[in-house]
């Protein structure tokens, strides 16, 4: 039996490396996209004070563990595609607009910001399935479910902030 990889067509074969490293580098963007929400998720669902603030915290908090658990599927697909779970040191902060607001009753910003970055997700994670179509459909099919996922964490918010506009506080 073969200990390593004899495929001679698909995205893990020797041919396909030029594609597989394309899609481990837009796999570890993903990687650190689901890492940072998963930081920013957990700050906004202890901050925020008020009576507004409650469902918002409880549905950040439910959000928090899906996050990280997309950040373990990418990290896995990574490796299978041979690719090398990046370390810490190689982290950059991106999402300016989920850090704490000035005023801890200030629901509306928090909101906003979350719509923001499940939107970056949705937009990355389109990506991904565009550039695995017809050549990687074990990625392409798992990323649907994550894309999956944050199209319902973008409209759950979205109906937060038309609750808001609605009653003029947004
Ligand atoms: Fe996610
Ligand atoms: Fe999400």
């Amino acid at each position: 039996m073969a200990t390593v990889n004899t495929d001679t067509t698909g995205i893990l074969s020797e041919e396909g490396r030029d594609k597989r490293e394309e899609i481990i580098e837009l796999l570890k963007k993903a990687y650190w996209m689901e890492i940072e929400t998963v930081m920013s998720y957990i700050a906004n669902s202890v901050n925020p004070d008020g009576v507004r603030a409650q469902e918002i915290k409880e549905s950040l908090e439910q959000d928090i563990t899906e996050e990280l658990g997309h950040a373990q599927q990418f990290a896995q697909r990574i490796k299978e595609l041979y690719g090398v779970v990046p370390g810490s040191e190689e982290f950059a902060a991106e999402q300016s607009y989920l850090q704490p607001p000035e005023h801890q009753t200030d629901v509306v910003h928090i909101v906003r910001g979350v719509i923001e970055a499940e939107t970056g997700a949705i937009e990355h994670y389109t990506r991904i399935v565009e550039v695995t179509d017809q050549v990687d459909p074990v990625t392409q099919d798992m990323v649907i479910d994550i894309l999956h996922d944050e199209q319902g964490h973008r409209r759950l918010f979205e109906g937060f902030l038309r609750e808001y506009e609605a009653e003029g506080l947004a």
